[in-house]
This record gives structure tokens, sequence and C-alpha cells, in this order.
């Protein structure tokens, strides 16, 4: 999305090498990525290129080698920067669903009022209001996983950041739910970073989609998505779409085999 405003992250020549036992292992090299304010960007590339662990600096939770990363923050200082959804329905067994999805907002003191009105608003949202007394064992995959993202949400972060969301979900799952992350996006317009396999989620939510080559991860092509918004499952189905999705894998497949044929 063309934006005025400075970028909202700024990653530059950033590299990661992991210090194993057999020697140093590259995680990601010389990767640079601004990413727009209220942009939706997707990052595909194969098995082992480094996505999770450009998203993992992202979220703080690791360093660059060498290179950085930054977050511009927003005007208001009780916004968290970032929250992170993982492919693992990342969901603390022993609290309720809706105690689950406040616990951002609670870990920042906010007040228990707050905290129900906000968390009740998502879990309406989604469809899992009956749910919300509920244990995460009592409720399905897919509900899980909602319960993960609504959480995410709940804490209006500057930035989303999801690591193959809904990944681990049945193909039937997995579309009513990019169905609704493409609502909830159209209307919160939050910046994402969003890692996925699936090229056609990736075309499907994206502004833009970014292409990583195999092991080593670099950057190696960013294809704009110019389909009109609202998108809805539909979309797919657009003579557009399949023209994307077929100049995209043929760059995408040489590098998948590529990564194939490194693990051999
Ligand atoms: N903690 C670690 N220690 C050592 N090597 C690591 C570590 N984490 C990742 N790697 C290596 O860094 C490279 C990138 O891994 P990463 O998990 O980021 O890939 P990915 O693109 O997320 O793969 P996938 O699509 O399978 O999730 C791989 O070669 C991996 O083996
Ligand atoms: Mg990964």
């Amino acid at each position: 999305m063309a934006t005025e405003a400075p970028p909202r992250i700024v990653s530059r020549d950033v590299t990661k090498v992991y210090e194993t036992l057999r020697g140093p292992v590259a995680g990601l090299m010389d990767f640079s990525l601004d990413v727009g304010d209220g942009e939706f960007v997707c990052v595909v590339g194969p098995s082992g290129c480094g996505k999770s662990t450009y998203l993992r600096m992202l979220a703080g939770l690791d360093r660059p080698t060498s290179g950085t990363i930054e977050i511009r923050p927003g005007d208001d200082p009780g916004k968290p920067l970032n929250s992170v959804v993982f492919q693992e329905y990342a969901v603390f067994p022993w609290k309720t669903v809706i105690e689950n999805v406040a616990f951002g907002l609670e870990m920042r003191g906010r007040s228990k009022a707050e905290r129900t009105e906000r968390a009740e608003y998502w879990l309406e949202r989604v469809g899992l209001r009956k749910f919300a007394g509920h244990y995460p064992h009592q409720i399905s995959g897919g509900m899980k996983q909602r319960v993960s993202i609504i959480r995410a949400l709940a804490n209006d972060p500057e930035v989303l950041l999801m690591d193959e969301p809904l990944g681990a979900l049945d193909a039937q799952t997995r579309i009513v739910l990019q169905d609704e992350l493409l609502r909830i996006w159209e209307e919160t317009r939050k910046t994402v970073v969003y890692i996925t396999h699936s090229l056609d989620e990736a075309i499907l939510l994206g502004d833009r989609v970014i292409l990583m080559s195999a092991h080593p991860g670099r950057l190696l092509e960013t294809y704009r998505i110019d389909l009109e918004r609202p998108r809805t499952i539909d979309t797919m189905n657009l003579p557009e779409f399949g023209e994307l999705r077929g100049r995209i894998w043929a760059r995408l497949a040489g590098e998948v085999s590529r990564a194939m044929e490194q693990q051999e």
C-alpha cells in the first residue's frame, strides 16, 4: 500500500547466524524489508529459509547477528509494539477462553471492566461468545486458533506478527478463518507480517508477497498484489489471481526444489 508515512518496520541487512555444535548455521542473510503503516505483507519461501528466524527477531525474541530491525512506535505509549501468533495453539490450558483473550490486557494492568469488554467484543466477532467460559481442551483446534488470533488483536499492537497461524488447521476451517482475517483486517488496517506456506493464502491476504530464497534465506523478489478489496474467498477465482499465482509459483518452485536438494 502506498503511504506517505515513514515505514512502520525497517529491517536493514539482517543476518542471523546460529552457533551450533556442528558449527555456524546461517538462518537469514542480508535481509532488508520495509513494511508500511497499515500494510499487510506476506512472506513465503521454502522450508528452512529463515521465515521464522526473521519473525522471531521482529518480535524481539531473538537478535540479529548483524544488521538492524526497528519497529516504529506509535503515538499511544500504552499500545504494545507487537503481538505474535504462532502455528501451534499457544493458549494457556489453565485459563478459560475469555481469560486467554484478555491475557495481554491483564498483563498491561487494564481494569477488569475494560478487559471483559474488549475480550467479549472479539469473542463476538469470531463467533466464540458462547465459549467464553470453556477451557481450551473443551474446544476444537480451529476455535483455539481463533482464540490465539483475537488475543493478539485484543492487545491492539502496532504490528501483528503471524507465523503460519492457520498452518495446523484442516482445509475447510482454514478457508473460514482466512475469510475472517480478511474482514477483520479490512476494518482494522493493522500492520501485519504474515508467514505462510500457502501461496494462495499469501496472495489472497497480502498487499505484497515477499518471496525468499532457499537456505540461507535472502529476499528474492517482491510482488505487489493489487487485487481489489474487500476480498473474499471468491477473489481466488479471478483471472488476475490465477495469473499472479502462476507468475510467483514459477519463481518459488525453483527455490523449493533447491531446498529439497539441500536436504538430500
Ligand atoms: N535455534 C536454532 N539453532 C540452530 N539453527 C537454527 C535455529 N533456528 C533455526 N535454525 C536454522 O536456521 C534456518 C532457518 O530456520 P527457520 O526456522 O527460520 O526456517 P523457516 O523458513 O521458518 O522454515 P519452515 O518453513 O520449515 O518453518 C534453518 O536452516 C534452521 O535449521
Ligand atoms: Mg518456520
